[in-house]
């Protein structure tokens, strides 16, 4: 057993508190490799803001989850090395779907685990999630838990049943589940291509994609059930379109990929939500980034060479969502 305040983590308790009192939301980044680790440290410390560095089980199984924990917990000394003196960084398992992973995680030194058990019916999502919390919470390790499930629009208009969270359900699972926060769905969903073509409508000038709006009454709704509550959102990549456009012009093929608008991202990070959830955006960085040099170096073939930049570009990015769109910048100086 391995504490988390050992390895000069912290859980997110504080963290939230501050985001939903002061108007700005903690940047969740999923990490799989060295490059996107140290992106993130570079620009957490570079901007002073706390950061939430997320493991989920896919990345568990590329990377091995021991050697994740240990870049973990050397990411701690590397922030200190970058000046940032008191690093405000947390290490949470993403989308946990068992007790025992959820378990292992603690047990080796994360300081935070989301259970989602989102999928499960009600009452069995609230007896798995208490279950979690009362063993996180021996040790101090805090506790996201999922209530509806992440859909596109399309899913939400076609189907009989609504999957947006139901905000009447929300005092009862928060009170009894005991977590820390939670990871609401109002219209946001994972990877590079949230909504279809469909459900857009197309700007005249640039020919792209508009996507529809979030659910911004459901978001309020459950802020009025639950005042000042950490409210979490998953799925928040805006897939930014010049990247898409580099991959695309450099042999990839990524036709009508869209995400979240970031106006709508900062200001749901005004509001209760103090998680937003991003990996998608990192993904396509690094790909536009390797395609280019690739593409502009054909000798090349010393990976250094080629990530240099990947590393760069997912670094900018970072900046700019903590900087531009969530407000923590300035927060963990
Ligand atoms: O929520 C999903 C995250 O983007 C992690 O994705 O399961 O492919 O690692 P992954
Ligand atoms: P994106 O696919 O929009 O980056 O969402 C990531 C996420 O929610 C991780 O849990
Ligand atoms: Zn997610």
């Amino acid at each position: 057993m391995v504490s988390y305040k050992e390895l000069g983590l912290v859980n997110t308790k504080e963290m939230f508190a501050k985001a939903v009192s002061g108007g700005y939301a903690i940047p969740a980044f999923n990490f799989n490799n060295m490059e996107q680790l140290q992106a993130i440290i570079m620009a957490a410390a570079e901007t002073k803001s706390p950061v939430i560095l997320q493991v989920s089980k896919g990345a568990r199984k590329y990377a091995n989850a021991t050697l994740l924990r240990f870049m973990a917990e050397g990411a701690v000394e590397y922030a200190k090395e970058l000046g940032w003196e008191k690093p405000e960084i947390v290490l949470h398992l993403d989308h946990g779907d068992s007790f025992e992973t959820c378990k292992d995680c603690v047990d080796c030194g994360f300081s935070s685990v989301m259970i989602d058990a989102s999928s499960l019916p009600y009452e069995e999502n609230i007896a798995l999630t208490k279950k979690v919390v009362e063993y996180a919470h021996q040790f101090d390790v805090t506790v996201e838990a999922e209530l509806g499930v992440l859909a596109g629009v399309e899913d939400e208009v076609s189907s009989a049943v609504s999957h947006y969270t139901k905000p009447e359900e929300v005092i009862d699972f928060a009170t009894r589940t005991g977590c820390d926060s939670l990871a609401i769905s109002i219209g946001t969903s994972h990877g590079a291509y949230k909504f279809t073509p469909e459900q857009c409508t197309r700007d005249p000038k640039t020919g792209k994609l508009v996507p529809p709006p979030l659910a911004f009454n459901v978001l309020h709704e459950v802020e009025k059930k639950l005042p000042g509550f950490p409210i979490v959102l998953h799925g928040s990549s805006s897939v930014p379109q010049d990247e898409v456009d580099t991959i695309n012009a450099f042999g990839g093929k990524l036709p009508d990929a869209v995400g979240i608008p970031e106006e709508q991202l900062r200001e749901a990070s005004k509001s209760a939500v103090c998680k937003i959830n991003i990996d998608s955006d990192s993904r396509l960085a690094m790909t536009a980034a390797v395609r280019k040099h690739l593409a502009e170096n054909p000798s090349h073939f010393d990976p250094r060479q080629y990530l240099t930049p990947a590393r760069e570009n997912m670094k900018k990015m970072y900046i700019h969502k903590i900087v531009n769109v969530l407000g923590s910048d300035g927060k963990a100086a």
